[in-house]
């Protein structure tokens, strides 16, 4: 059996999620030379800078201690290496008697100490200070960003894979605090060090910091070169590195399918096929921004030498002082080093910057609104009966594909309607309209006779409880995973639920019974028992209106019978909605809708259906299998 080929799987899985439901795992991003090179430039700088200062911004007693700190580091480290001067020359001075000159350095030496702890110091403070500053930033922005997602709309969610999602939090997130942690400090200090080593040096001498100057064309040119290739490299090796994790998590999550299929030989073969690819793209990655870039700095200690060589000769000439060339030339050296750093962390920067513009992006997305429609008007009641009505609804998911055609159905309070049809009908899509997970376009749904755009969206889903198609468990207790239904719940609610639903019994032959920790969406549940505690949840709410969508689709008929006993009452006065394959479930209904193709082709009772001989009788009877 044969893989698929390279670039097929590279497409496939480098920006993909393959598990909707977990998010990113593996071996994570990491920080190449020439800074996170997986981000675009920033379309609009200078607006997301604003935007980041805003969450910096909170701390500007922090921001000013930061910049004296950085500061007073710069000044000392400058000044103590100056203080060489007057150590080489009081040395060399054979004019001063020995014993003077030894009192003399030992003046100088301490000082020199003195100076260099304090600059110790005020980098500690300043690593600190920073440190808080950025970490109570993200940790605001995260939350923002994550209260945001909980507001945004279930469409914002349908186009998105979770991997796409998650990598807001996990690289973009990562990206920005490591702008704020170091990059920051580092180019301010960078550029306060070269401009504190340019007066020094002039200070020193003229003529030398002149020649210096005219190597830093050739350096800055250098240093970029080497930075646009590393970052181009690194962007390669990111991709790769995203596929391969986007692979390892596929192969975990689909563990079970690969042995049913016989796959694992194909998988290892792919996986060396993608393995492969990103031991090559790290080579050249880790070449240019491991090898390269510290080599190519290091062509500064050319003009190291030259400055040395000239030095020395005005030493001889010029009576310039030994100790200036001393201290010069370590300027000189001091001088390149933050040169070669800034062009390398002006791309973490703009990684960074594209990274908060996509984090901004995903917080200026529209949120769910309260009320839908422009002329929407709160009409929001105090309670809701449940008379719910669909008038001449069509609706699409994506524009130009009408899913739903022209729906038009009533159930008073207390009523029971079914929606039958085959796979890919418009059952689950029309549930979804009741509680506005989606607008609909045309038509009116409205509940209580007040269209379902004027009620607020959380009191309109405090009266609609759904059990869904595909349940979800939160990893917590079983008792935990019940109250989701109505957090007031008492426990004796809880058990009573549970019992109505038929679960009370597999739940007390769990090892801890309801205080059973559920974990990965209940991996530890039978699939039947996980909707029974999705019906549980559901028995819980007190909620007029009941949505069923295939809640029993995985239970044995003999339990199912017994659920629906239990439900019997709780459906008693609530309006339900009811989708199920299995007719039987069905048959009590007030009505039955038959959809075919977003259509209601046939609507009655089970009797009246089945007289008249059409789709429901064929689905019922069998006579015809289903397309
Ligand atoms: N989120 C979505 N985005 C785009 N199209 C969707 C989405 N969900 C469903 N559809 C499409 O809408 C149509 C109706 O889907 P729906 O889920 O309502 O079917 P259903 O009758 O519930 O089927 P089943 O019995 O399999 O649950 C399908 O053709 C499907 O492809
Ligand atoms: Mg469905």
């Amino acid at each position: 059996m044969a893989g698929r080929s390279l670039e097929n799987l590279q497409q496939r899985y480098s920006h993909s999620a393959p598990d909707k439901k977990r998010g990113g795992m593996g071996f994570g991003p990491r920080r190449g030379p020439g800074g996170r090179g997986d981000g675009a430039k920033p379309k609009d700088a200078k607006n997301t800078i604003g935007r980041l200062l805003k969450y910096i911004g909170g701390y500007h007693l922090h921001l000013i201690l930061v910049l004296l700190c950085m500061a007073c580091s710069t000044v000392t480290s400058l000044v103590g290496a100056y203080m060489l001067r007057p150590v080489i020359n009081t040395a060399a001075d054979a004019s001063i008697p020995a014993a003077e000159r030894i009192a003399n350095l030992g003046g100088i030496v301490l000082t020199m100490a003195g100076l260099y702890a304090l600059g110790i110091l005020s980098h500690y403070m300043q690593a600190k200070l920073m440190m808080i500053v950025s970490q109570n930033s993200i940790e605001k922005l995260r939350n923002d960003l994550f209260d945001k997602m909980q507001g945004l709309p279930v469409r914002f969610f349908d186009s998105r894979s979770t991997g796409e999602v998650m990598s807001r939090y996990t690289n973009d997130v990562d990206n920005i605090q490591m702008m704020l942690n170091s990059t920051m400090t580092s180019l301010i200090s960078g550029v306060c060090t070269i401009i504190g080593t340019l007066f020094f040096m002039f200070f020193t001498n003229v003529w030398l910091s002149l020649l210096v100057i005219v190597f830093v064309p050739l350096f800055l040119k250098l240093g970029t070169s080497i930075s646009k290739r590393s970052r181009k490299y690194y962007t390669a090796q990111q991709a790769a590195l995203g596929a391969v994790n986007g692979y390892i998590e596929e192969s975990i999550t689909g563990q079970k399918i690969v042995k049913v299929f016989n796959h694992e030989e194909v998988c290892v073969d792919e996986f060396k096929t993608l393995n492969g690819d990103m031991r090559s793209k790290q080579l050249k990655a880790q070449f240019f921004g491991g090898i390269m870039g510290p080599i190519v700095g290091n062509t500064s200690q050319i003009s190291y030498a030259f400055t040395a060589g000239i030095g020395g000769l005005l030493c001889i000439h010029a009576g310039f002082d030994a100790g200036g060339l001393g201290i010069f030339v370590n300027y000189a050296r001091q001088f390149a080093r933050p040169i070669n750093n800034l062009t390398m962390e002006a791309s973490t920067v703009f990684s960074a910057l594209a990274g908060a513009e996509r984090v901004f992006a995903v917080m200026d997305h529209p949120a769910e609104l309260q009320l839908a429609g422009e002329d929407a008007a709160d009409q929001t009641p105090e309670t809701i009966k449940g008379h719910v009505i669909l008038d001449d609804v069509t609706f699409g998911y994506v524009p130009d594909k009408t899913v739903l055609h022209n729906i038009s159905l009533y159930a008073k309070p207390g009523q029971k309607i079914a929606f039958v049809g085959s796979t890919g009908a418009g059952k689950t899509t029309i549930t979804n309209l009741l509680n506005r997970f989606y607008e609909i376009e045309s038509g009116t749904i409205t509940v209580d006779g007040i269209d379902i755009r004027n009620i607020r969206k959380d009191v309109l889903r405090q009266n609609v409880t759904m059990v869904l198609q595909d349940t979800h468990l939160f990893t917590g207790t079983v008792r935990e995973n019940i109250r989701y239904g109505r957090l007031d719940a008492t426990d004796e609610e809880v058990v009573q639920a549970a019992k109505t639903a038929s679960a009370h019994s597999f739940i007390m032959r769990l090892e801890n019974g309801y205080d059973t920790i559920l974990q990965g969406d209940g991996a530890n549940l039978s699939q039947g028992q996980r909707q029974l505690l999705n019906i549980a949840r559901a028995a819980l709410s007190k909620a007029p209106i009941l949505v069923l969508d295939e809640a029993t689709s995985s239970v044995d008929t003999r339990t199912e019978r017994h659920i629906e006993k239990g439900m019997d009452r709780l459906m008693a006065d609530r309006t339900t909605f009811i989708i199920a394959h299995r007719l039987s479930t069905v048959r009590n209904c007030n009505a039955i809708m038959v959809l075919e193709q977003g259509r209601i082709v046939e609507r009655g009772d089970h009797d009246q259906l089945l007289a008249m001989k059409g789709r429901y009788y064929e689905l019922y009877t069998g006579v015809k299998e289903l397309d």
